[in-house]
């Protein structure tokens, strides 16, 4: 890649919009925490941590991100977790984020949701006071649990709808249908909340459909498998549905074979609204500017695709059509003098 285009990607302004704040535990602040709580870890150092972050798949990446998560018990830890996140994001240009939690992760282990969601919100009041990143919070149902345990969840959420904004769903997708969660999601969507849902991550295309049709979703999160199937890439171009893609995490997690398997550049000349994401950064080896880095390497993409990535991703957010273009012009402003001279 070109210092130029390295230089582009620093500071330009960008949105986060695939970032599971559980999976930003950094293996320094899980020994710290772990020795604050008083609890066993069976890793004694960042180094052997860090050793086992070799994944066969989604699935043993999950076993090792809920074990992490064990050392997450007050809600001070939850408000540690979230501003190390902003600070080191502020720092890469982000200046607006979309954050999902995991809560049945934590209310299962006897954590009350409270907990969890006071401290994750204090810590997004702070980044939006002293680092000017405004946030939204995306509350996720894990669809490894039954629909019954999401139900929970949303009443727990229907408590605190000044701070969640939209409801997900994660974890475990080969075999579990979106439709098997699509009561709650209707229950979601009445109550107010927006929707969007991992899907097409491994599994197939029609996934993706079922998360239009059935969880009627704004956004699909990943979507690699809607690639499989034009007619749907074709609805989705037609319909404007963002898809928030995680190259890292695709890369380690080995939904594709290497990054210059990437769909990214695909999907944007397909003229699909495609975002660049970080998804469990701690986890896979980089924050957003480094997706945005990997991407731009192995795809040789061009000064105006990595400038396009950027405005996608605020035109995707659930930000008011205003602000979107103010942070759409923050963006064309940032990038005047690189695109005068570029390709
Ligand atoms: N939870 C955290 N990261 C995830 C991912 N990449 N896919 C599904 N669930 C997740
Ligand atoms: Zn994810």
């Amino acid at each position: 890649m070109t210092d130029q285009k390295n230089t582009l990607i620093d500071k330009l302004p960008k949105a986060e919009l695939h970032l599971h704040i559980e999976g930003t535990l950094e293996p320094e602040m899980m020994l710290a925490l772990a020795k604050r709580n008083d609890i066993a870890l069976p890793y004694d150092s960042v180094e052997e941590i860090r050793a086992a972050y070799e994944f066969d798949g989604l699935q043993d990446f999950l076993d090792l991100y809920y074990a992490g998560m064990s050392v997450l018990i007050e809600e001070r830890d939850f408000y540690d977790l979230t501003w190390a996140y902003l600070e080191t994001v502020a720092d890469q240009g982000v200046t607006h984020v979309e954050i999902f939690f995991d809560p049945q992760a934590h209310t299962d282990r006897g954590i009350a949701f409270e907990t969890v969601l006071g401290g994750i919100t204090s810590a997004l009041e702070t980044g939006a006071r002293e680092l000017r990143i405004t946030s939204r919070l995306i509350m996720c149902f894990l669809r490894h649990l039954p629909e019954e345990q999401a139900f929970d969840a949303l009443h727990s959420a229907c408590r605190h709808k000044d701070h969640i904004h939209a409801v997900g769903l994660d974890s475990s997708e080969a075999g579990i249908p979106p439709s098997n969660f699509a009561r709650v999601y209707e229950a979601a969507r009445n109550e107010g909340f927006i929707t969007v849902a991992h899907a097409g991550e491994e599994g197939p295309a029609a996934y993706v459909t079922d998360a239009l049709d059935i969880l009627k979703v704004s956004r699909v999160d990943h979507g690699n498998h809607a690639l499989d199937d034009p007619a749907l890439v074709a609805r989705l171009v037609r319909e404007k549905t963002p898809l928030t893609m995680c190259p890292l995490s695709n890369l380690r997690l080995k939904v594709i074979a290497s990054m210059e398997a990437n769909p990214v550049k695909t999907a944007l000349d397909a003229g699909l609204l495609v975002t660049v994401n970080s998804d469990d950064p701690s986890y896979f080896g980089g924050y957003i500017n480094a997706n945005y880095e990997a991407v731009t390497d192995a795809l040789d993409l061009s000064i105006t695709d990595i400038v396009t990535l950027a405005k996608n991703s605020f035109a995707a957010s659930f930000l008011p059509d205003e602000e979107k273009q103010t942070h759409i012009d923050a963006v064309e402003r940032h990038a005047g003098k690189f695109m005068r001279s570029a390709d």
